[in-house]
């Protein structure tokens, strides 16, 4: 592969829809310096030694290629944009303001923020598919996929639910402006206009939730000091937002991935739906083989490193091409088949190291319920295309619309119970009663 050609080929949208071929290509040189300067990293091995290494750093401000992209904009406090959160910092301080942030959304302080939006979860999901009732042709990105995290995370971080059409626009833009197809100067204008806007935004609930707070995770990080201190009010905008965005931009791609996925492997879709415990090996096999984040970039060396027969210079640019390393042969056998139950899963989908995704348990539970649900209420499913239009993100990769066709909406509840007794083929639809569990008002039918 002609190395002037790497990068345009991660961009080539063309590439969007099966980017797989070309990433097996790409772990023929595990790091590949790129004419920049830059190095890309492709094998799982690899990449999880740089994940864990203290000489690579996330701090956006150290990163030549990132200036180069005006990417720093906006990470550097020049007005325009965000004061820079944990993702974007080195120990110590990502650690203690990770740990701040954590206190109030998982253990050990608060170890139920998670597992206690189970049920609001189910039932969000539940109103979803109730609501495909009368419908024959389904958008999965836009019925189940999009809405059920944007509203888990709003209702988590205590975003009122008629806010999401105000910073729809502007997440949008901001994600528009990480789009590496871009020239830098259009990107810099998108990122400082968008960044202005969901500050303001995120400024004015910061405000309101401390004048009277609820019980929600802004209300607890702006009213509660906390052993280590409160977050400075900037950072805290800044954390609120990375919360809010990578809450939901990247659930979106799993549960879409997911059902693309099962819709393409018509006997698992069947598993799951007669053992919906399937799910959660099911998840972890969606990380590795269909990944929402395909790679993380702007890492920068701050020592030469000796990798893979290669020298790393320090200040050098690198990516982490995770979602290569997830199809490692020399990490996974038949790392191109979806095995929903495969054993010892160890993927790259949730990053690794000090950053491993922060999200990792939400994602996975929202997941989990969406495509339980999908499988066991949704009569026949068939993708209307394949591959379906993708978002045109090399990097947040997912289908833009996910167009399904269905003959019915089964009740809810236990679905697979039933389908499991009664061999598959006479389940009650929407709104009639399920043989010993009566259809519930609650759920349904709103
Ligand atoms: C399927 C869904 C998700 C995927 C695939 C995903 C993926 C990732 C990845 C790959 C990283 C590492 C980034 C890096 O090393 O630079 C990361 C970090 C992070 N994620 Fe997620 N994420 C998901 C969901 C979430 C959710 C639901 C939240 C919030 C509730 C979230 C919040 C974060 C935060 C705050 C970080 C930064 C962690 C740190 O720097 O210490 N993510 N995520």
């Amino acid at each position: 592969m002609a190395e002037s050609s790497t990068w345009e080929q991660i961009l080539d949208y063309t590439n969007r829809a099966n980017p797989y071929p070309f990433y097996d290509e790409l772990r023929k040189t595990p790091v590949r310096r790129l004419p920049d300067g830059s190095y890309l990293v492709s094998t799982y091995a690899e990449i999880a030694a740089l994940l864990h290494d203290p000489r690579v750093s996330s701090d956006i401000t150290r990163n030549p290629a990132a200036a180069a992209a005006g990417a720093t904009i906006g990470e550097d406090g020049d007005g325009a944009g965000m004061t820079p959160t944990f993702l974007s910092m080195d120990p110590p301080d990502h650690d203690k303001f990770r740990r701040i942030t954590m206190r109030h959304f998982g253990p050990p302080t608060t170890p139920g923020r998670v597992a206690g939006m189970e049920a609001r979860m189910a039932e969000i999901v539940t109103d979803l598919v109730d609501n495909m009732a009368d419908r024959s042709r389904i958008d999965v990105v836009d019925d189940l996929a999009y809405p059920l995290p944007v509203t888990v995370i709003c209702e988590l971080l205590g975003v009122p639910p008629g806010d999401e059409q105000r910073f729809r626009v502007w997440v949008d833009l901001a994600l528009q402006s990480t789009d590496p197809g871009l020239d830098p100067e259009t990107q810099q204008k998108k990122r400082i206009e968008a960044g202005t806007e969901l500050r303001a935004f995120m400024q004015e609930l910061v405000d309101a939730h401390r004048q009277a707070p609820g019980t929600d995770l802004l209300s607890a990080m702006a009213t509660d000091d906390g052993p280590e201190g409160r977050m400075p009010d900037e950072q805290l905008v800044s954390t609120g937002l990375l919360l809010l965005i990578a809450g939901h931009e990247t659930t979106v791609n799993l549960i879409s991935n997911g059902v693309l996925t099962l819709l393409r492997h018509p006997d698992e879709l069947q598993r799951l739906r007669a053992d919906p415990g399937l799910a959660i090996p099911m998840v972890e096999e969606l990380l590795r083989y269909e990944p929402p984040v395909h790679f993380v970039p702007f890492r920068t060396a701050l020592d030469d490193i000796d990798i893979a027969g290669t020298t790393i210079p320090a200040g050098a640019s690198l990516t982490l091409v995770l979602a290569a390393g997830n199809r490692d042969p020399a990490h996974v056998a038949d790392p191109g088949l979806f095995i929903p139950d495969r054993a010892n899963n160890q993927h790259l989908g949730f990053g690794g190291g000090v950053h491993l995704c922060f999200g990792a348990p939400l994602a996975r539970l929202e997941a989990q319920i969406a495509l339980t649900e999908f499988a066991t209420r949704l009569e026949n499913p068939r993708l209307v295309s394949d591959p379906p239009p993708y978002r045109p993100s090399p990097f947040l990769r997912g289908p833009s619309h996910l167009p399904v066709d269905i003959d019915g909406v089964l009740a809810p509840g236990r679905a697979a119970d039933g389908l499991a007794a009664r061999g598959g083929d006479q389940l009650p639809r929407q709104g009639e009663a399920l043989p010993g569990r009566a259809f519930s008002p609650q759920h349904g039918g709103r």
